[in-house]
C-alpha cells in the first residue's frame, strides 16, 4: 500500500504552513493560566471594541434560521457592498475572507511556469497561494518599510500572472500614496494583474485614503481586496470580498464553493457595513492607540515603524524570545522572523487598558522599564 505522502502531490509536502497569531485558549492551557480572560491577544490585528452592535443583533435574529443554506449567491450582500463602493454588484465578489478570494485569484491565474510579485515583508498569504498553485514568488527588498513600486514594477516578468500590493501593508502598517501607485499604474503592463490588498482600509482617516476603485471601474486588468474581519470586527465568522471588472469576477465565482459565505456572515457583513458610528469609534481608538504606543515606545528607547493602522512593528531584539516572554506575561503578540525580521514583534493595538498592559509588560521583558 502507497503512503499517503506517495500517493500527495510531490508540491504538497514542501508547502510552508501560515502561523496565525495564536488563541486566547490555547495560551492558557499551554501556560497554565486559570482563567483565560487573563489573558489579551494583540497578534492579529482584530477590533478590540467587538463587532458592530447592530451586527451582533444581526446574528442573534439570523441564529434561527441556521438550518438553512445561504443564499449562494450573496445577492444582497453584493448589492449592498456595490452601492457602498459606487461600482456594480456584478464586479463584487465574497468569500470567506479576504484569503479565499486570494486563493481563487491563485486557482484561476497562477501555474507552474507563472510567477507573482509582491514586497518582501507582505502578507505572507500571497506566497503560500503562489507556491500552492506551483508559482514562483519575487519577493522585492521594501525601502524604509514600504512598498519599492518602481523596483517592484522593475521585477516583472514576461511571466508575472499578479503584483500583490498590500495598502496599507501588513505587517508594517505603512502604505503607498495616491501619487505612487498612480505612476506605478501608468507603467505596469496591461497584460498584468494588479492586486491592491485594502483589508485596513477603513481604519484610515478619510485624509489618508486613496483611491483604487477608480481603475477598477476603467476596466483596469485590477482586483481590490477587502474585508469584514479588520475594522468591522468580524474575523470570526470569515467574510471580505473581491472588486474587480465583470470578466474577473465570473471568472473567480466558477472556482469558489457554492455555499462559500455563510448566512450568518452575510447578515452581519450588511449590518456592519451600514454602523458608521462603529466605525467612527474604532478609527478614534486606532489613533489614540497609537499615539500611547508611539509615546510607550520612546519611554522604552524602542524603535518602531510609524503606522497609519491597527498595529505597530517594533523593535525589540530577539523577537521571538520576547514573544513568548509577553505570552508569560499574557500578552499576545506576533514573531516576525517569518517575515525576515527576526529582531522585531509586531503588536495590535487594543483598548487603552490593554495597550497599557502591553507596554507594562514590554517594559519587564526588554528590561527597559524603570
Ligand atoms: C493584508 C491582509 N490581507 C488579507 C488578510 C486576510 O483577512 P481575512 O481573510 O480575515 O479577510 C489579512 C489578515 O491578516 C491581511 O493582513
Amino acid at each position: 500500500m502507497k503512503s499517503f505522502a506517495e500517493l500527495a502531490n510531490p508540491w504538497a509536502e514542501d508547502l510552508m504552513v501560515y502561523e496565525p497569531g495564536r488563541p486566547i485558549e490555547e495560551v492558557a492551557r499551554e501556560l497554565g493560566f486559570e482563567d483565560a480572560a487573563e489573558i489579551i491577544k494583540l497578534a492579529s490585528n482584530e477590533n478590540a471594541l467587538g463587532p458592530s452592535p447592530l451586527a451582533v443583533e444581526a446574528m442573534r435574529d439570523a441564529a434561527l434560521a441556521m438550518h438553512l443554506y445561504p443564499d449562494g449567491g450573496t445577492h444582497y450582500l453584493r448589492q449592498d457592498i456595490a452601492a457602498h463602493l459606487d461600482v456594480d454588484p456584478a464586479q463584487v465578489l465574497p468569500g470567506t475572507g479576504s484569503n479565499e478570494l486570494i486563493e481563487l485569484l491563485g486557482h484561476v491565474f497562477l501555474r507552474e511556469g507563472t510567477n507573482i510579485v509582491m514586497s518582501e515583508q507582505a502578507f505572507v498569504v500571497y506566497r503560500l497561494v503562489a507556491s500552492a498553485s506551483r508559482a514562483e514568488t519575487i519577493a522585492v527588498p521594501m525601502t524604509d518599510f514600504r512598498h519599492d513600486l518602481e523596483a517592484m514594477r522593475a521585477a516583472i516578468t514576461p511571466e508575472t500572472q499578479i503584483v500583490f500590493v498590500a495598502n496599507p501593508n501588513n505587517p508594517t502598517g505603512t502604505m503607498v500614496s495616491q501619487e505612487e501607485i498612480d505612476r506605478f499604474m501608468d507603467a505596469v503592463p496591461d497584460d498584468v494583474i494588479v492586486c491592491f490588498d485594502e483589508a485596513y482600509v477603513e481604519l484610515l482617516d478619510d485624509a489618508d485614503q486613496v483611491d483604487v476603485l477608480q481603475y477598477v471601474r476603467a476596466g483596469r486588468n485590477v482586483v481590490v481586496l477587502r474585508t469584514f474581519s479588520k475594522a468591522y470586527g468580524l474575523a470570526g465568522l470569515r467574510v471580505g470580498y473581491a472588486v474587480a471588472p465583470e470578466p474577473c469576477i465570473a471568472l473567480l465565482n466558477r472556482v469558489r464553493q457554492p455555499f462559500n459565505v455563510t448566512a450568518m456572515a452575510q447578515l452581519a457583513a450588511r449590518a456592519a457595513l451600514g454602523d458608521e458610528g462603529h466605525i467612527a469609534q474604532t478609527r478614534q481608538m486606532v489613533r489614540d492607540g497609537i499615539v500611547q504606543f508611539e509615546a510607550g515606545f520612546k519611554a522604552l528607547g524602542l524603535p518602531w515603524v510609524p503606522t497609519v493602522v491597527n498595529f505597530v512593528l517594533v523593535e525589540v531584539g530577539a523577537g521571538r524570545e520576547k514573544f513568548v516572554a509577553l505570552q508569560k506575561e499574557g500578552v499576545i503578540t506576533r514573531p516576525m522572523d517569518g517575515y525576515g525580521l527576526p529582531d522585531h514583534i509586531r503588536i495590535t493595538i487594543g483598548t487603552r487598558e490593554e495597550n497599557e498592559r502591553c507596554l507594562a509588560a514590554l517594559a519587564r521583558v526588554t528590561g527597559k522599564g524603570q
